[in-house]
């Protein structure tokens, strides 16, 4: 069915798509059994594909990668197309409206998008009320990506990530430190060392507080050197967080067969072109840190044997966004009858 509504999506300005799609999945499940049928038809459950991971159930390891659903509208949607977990956000303390239209682009030739929203959301405080509000979370895990607001600067930061963890606490499985987008002027700055520590032993710290805790992840870019790489390695040791979310977008251009003034749009890139580049991040750090860590793959997943490729090189789960969009939601059942045959990964 992709096949057919994707010329005409195609044919619309990327970020006008997107509305169009999740508005029309919203009216659609909003239909008398129409959850269910996007269920029946998307949605592929077997034993084989449950993990245990974080001290979470995921019913199956495919999940929806944050920036799809900033504003945890589009939850219960999404969970009937078959993912096993979706991550929301990135939300910032206060809305903010991110970067000037047009700011999504497609690279067709490459299966691509570069990407320069900046982060708009409507806050922190709307994801979470829209959150609570969920009528049916079943055995759905649900992640909360969290940055700052453009405006607050880095020596400030913590708090930004502190009034989003509050926020979310209660209503989210697990958290995302994001300090790797490319379109926060000065955000990946956040990945060294100095503030990275502060800002996550800050968030440990009011982690570990009470009876209950939510594991926190960190989500790094692909654009970091080996030694970077071996810094994220100390510093998950060190403030004893969960895991890695390997990547981001790359600020790379490499290789690329799309020509004209598009490559050259300022922004991260997504999709294809980023899966190789993705995969060594995570066959680094798995074998560097001898898998101490669950890693959650994702970057150019656009066929079960790239997700095939992400796990066999160390990632426990994978997430989509750009494969999502060229390919549609079969992909997720598809990935699911290859796991489902592959019991190693
Ligand atoms: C993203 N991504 C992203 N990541 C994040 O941590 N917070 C965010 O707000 C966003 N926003 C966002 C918007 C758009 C339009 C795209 C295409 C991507 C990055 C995303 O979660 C993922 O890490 C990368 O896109 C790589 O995966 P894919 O797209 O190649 O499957």
């Amino acid at each position: 069915m992709y096949k057919l509504v994707k010329p005409l999506l195609f044919s619309m300005d990327p970020e006008t798509a997107h509305h169009t799609v999740s508005g029309g999945l919203r009216s659609f499940c909003n239909l008398w059994g129409g959850k269910r049928l996007l269920r029946a038809m998307y949605a592929y459950e077997h034993p084989h594909l449950e993990r245990q991971v974080l001290g979470l159930k995921f019913r199956n390891p495919i999940g929806l990668a944050a920036g799809f659903d900033k504003n945890a509208e589009y939850v219960e949607e999404m969970a009937a197309l078959g993912f096993g977990f979706i991550e929301i956000g990135t939300v910032t303390p206060r809305p903010q409206p991110g970067n000037e239209r047009p700011r999504l682009f497609r690279l067709v030739d490459d299966a691509a998008l570069i990407n320069r929203m900046g982060f708009n959301n409507q806050g922190v405080d709307v994801a979470a009320m829209r959150l609570r509000q969920l009528k049916n979370r079943q055995n759905l895990v649900i992640g909360g990506n969290i940055g700052k607001n453009k405006l607050t600067p880095n020596e400030e930061a913590v708090s930004d990530y502190i009034k989003c963890f509050d926020t979310l606490f209660d209503v989210v499985d697990y958290f995302v430190v994001n300090v790797s987008s490319p379109n926060t002027p000065g955000l990946r700055a956040l990945q060294e060392k100095e503030p990275l520590t502060h800002i996550l032993n800050t968030l440990q710290q009011r982690n570990r507080k009470g009876d209950v805790s939510r594991p926190i992840l960190l989500k790094i870019a692909p654009d970091l050197t080996d030694d970077q790489l071996d810094d994220i390695i100390a510093i998950i040791r060190d403030t004893g967080i969960a895991g890695v979310i390997a990547t981001n977008t790359t600020i790379a251009r490499d290789g690329l067969r799309s020509g004209g003034r598009l490559t050259s749009e300022a922004g991260g890139l997504s999709g294809r072109p980023l899966a190789v580049r993705a995969t060594e991040v995570i066959r680094y750090l798995a074998t560097k840190s001898d898998r101490a860590f669950p890693i959650i793959g994702v970057g150019g997943i656009h066929t079960p044997e790239d997700a095939v490729e992400k796990l066999e090189a160390g990632a426990t789960l994978v997430q989509l966004y750009t494969g999502f969009i060229y390919e549609g939601p079969g992909l997720i059942k598809r990935i699911c009858e290859k796991l489902k045959t592959l019991r190693s990964v």
